[in-house]
């Protein structure tokens, strides 16, 4: 299409940029090209057909934390802009049986766990990998969040490819791997994507090699903070201890009531080798009332080794162990998804030990903005004489009227042990009435246990004061989910 002199001249221009540059001036020639007025119609015909062959695209995306989903909201603006037709889709509505038709996919996967796909994708990976699928008439792209602090950097991204490679799906462009600081990038990765596409569904320049992918993180999301307390909230007697960190932070931190921490040591500090992978710890501050302060509420962790000796958690250990003054260095994980509704909104908050931290930021946030929604919250821990975590400040957000309703479940006060999942049970009628009422459903804390226990506990009173069977209550539990009603955050 260029002759070679011209071709030279243009590769000598692009070897002295950098990627962003780059980005600029493939936009700067879209840009040339729209407002030519020297093209005349017939070539202007002839580039239109060129282009035009890339007219539709599937988005799939997979998500724990939202933001796979708020970045393939923002390419799909994009793209609607270029006149793209968009099918956007979270994978958990994805209808697999499509897949086998789809002509151009970008999928936008995140990573969780110990580098693998996120729960919600998990399905969709193993129905690509253990069905015999030809997909040679695939174009793919692959966009993996991740967080370079991890050792299994945006593993499930090239996990995704991997499959789709060995399916003889094409690949347009080699995975765009994004750390946290995605946001900063989407004109970049957009005209990437949006080129490679192109180029690979237009006959005339079919042969041309795909741009590579040109992304670099300047990851700005690390902190360094002093402490300024540490206390143990356990009572004498306890069997736990549950640490209330402060932190103050030397830089402005934009957090919201439902992002986490990470925190990060050093080897040295943890007389360990090899890469460390950080630990993330709910905000149990809001930033409405705390500002730079941040607050974390960390339960010791305890096991015994093979040789049944006592061994303390590594991290939250260290954290325990902390004096005030002492540095650390941290970095923010927002989650898009565990976010307070709209200030009229009632919702019904679920937590056993350390899962208080997020409620505390959410009480916080909503008592500093005289939010008008109702706040219920449902609390578990093992004493009430020496595991009632934050209890004068819960007290007084019942007195003020922030709380509206508390009910604690303390298990072992009595004989028969009595959990969240038994005090929700209890109130089945009135926890009804307030999903019926569109309130938000919140569940933080212990993943294993706990959430699941609620989860059955939720569809029973469902089923039960919704007068439905299993079925029915399951697709309302779905509704929940996807009208973003329902909301977890469990470790
Ligand atoms: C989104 C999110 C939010 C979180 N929020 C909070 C919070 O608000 N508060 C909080 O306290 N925690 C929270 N966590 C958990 C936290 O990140 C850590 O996982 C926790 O503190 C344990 O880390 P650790 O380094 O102390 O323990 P580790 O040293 O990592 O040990 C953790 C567990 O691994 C097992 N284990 C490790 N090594 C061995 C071994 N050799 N033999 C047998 N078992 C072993 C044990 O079961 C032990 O309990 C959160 C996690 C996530 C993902
Ligand atoms: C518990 C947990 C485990 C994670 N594990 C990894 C990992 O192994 N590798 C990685 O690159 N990123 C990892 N991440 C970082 C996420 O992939 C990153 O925060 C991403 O932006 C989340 O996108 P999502 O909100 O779409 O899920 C992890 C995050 C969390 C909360």
């Amino acid at each position: 299409m260029i002759n070679l002199e011209q071709q030279n001249i243009l590769n000598k221009l692009i070897a002295n940029l950098n990627p962003m540059q780059i980005a600029w001036v493939s936009g700067y020639l879209a840009g040339t090209l729209a407002n030519n007025t020297q093209i005349n119609d017939v070539d202007n015909a002839k580039i239109k057909t060129i282009f035009d062959n890339f007219k539709d695209l599937t988005i799939i995306y997979i998500t724990e934390t939202g933001n796979s989903k708020f970045l393939a909201n923002e390419l799909t603006k994009k793209f609607k802009e270029q006149k793209i037709n968009i099918k956007l889709k979270a994978v958990e509505q994805y209808r697999y049986s499509d897949f086998i038709s789809e002509k151009n996919l970008l999928l936008i996967t995140s990573t969780h766990g110990d580098g693998e796909v996120p729960e919600s994708g998990k399905g969709f990976f193993d129905f690509i990998k253990n069905n015999q699928l030809d997909l040679t008439n695939l174009n793919f792209a692959i966009i993996a969040l991740g967080d370079k602090n991890y050792p299994l950097f945006c593993k499930a991204g090239k996990d995704f490819a991997e499959v789709f490679v060995t399916k003889k799906a094409v690949s347009v462009i080699d995975n765009i791997e994004l750390d946290l600081d995605f946001e900063n990038h989407l004109a970049s990765i957009f005209s990437q994507i949006f080129t490679n596409f192109q180029n690979k569904n237009s006959k005339q320049i079919n042969d041309h090699k795909a741009i590579d992918p040109q992304v670099k993180s300047t990851l700005s999301n690390q902190f360094t903070g002093k402490i300024i307390a540490n206390t143990n909230l356990n009572d004498d007697g306890s069997t736990k201890q549950t640490h209330h960190l402060e932190i103050l932070s030397d830089q402005e931190i934009d957090y919201q009531s439902g992002d986490s921490l990470g925190i990060l040591f050093d080897n040295e500090d943890l007389k360990i080798t090899g890469k460390i992978t950080p630990r993330l710890y709910s905000i149990a501050s809001a930033k409405s009332q705390h500002g730079n302060e941040i607050h974390l509420c960390v339960g010791l962790v305890r096991y015994k080794d093979s040789l049944g000796q006592e061994i303390f958690g590594l991290f939250s250990n260290k954290l325990a162990s902390l004096k005030i003054n002492d540095s650390i260095k941290f970095y923010l994980s927002k989650n898009r998804q565990f976010k307070l509704p709209k200030e009229d909104r009632d919702i019904i908050m679920v937590g056993a030990g350390t899962g208080i931290a997020a409620f505390r930021s959410f009480l916080f946030e909503r008592n500093a903005t005289n939010a008008s929604g109702k706040n219920w919250l449902f609390f578990g821990e093992r004493n009430i004489r020496s595991d009632f975590l934050y209890q004068s400040e819960l007290q007084d957000f019942l007195a003020s009227n922030v709380l509206t309703k508390l009910t604690l479940a303390f298990s072992r006060d009595q004989e028969q042990k009595i959990y969240v999942q038994d005090r929700l049970q209890e109130n089945a009628y009135e926890v009804y009435k307030w999903l019926e009422n569109d309130s938000y459903f919140y569940v933080c804390g212990d993943k294993e246990n706990m959430a699941k226990a609620v989860e059955q506990t939720l569809l029973n009173i469902i089923a039960k004061c919704g007068n439905k069977d299993s079925i029915q209550a399951k697709n309302y539990l779905d509704n929940l989910k996807e009208q973003g009603r329902y909301l977890l955050d469990v470790y």
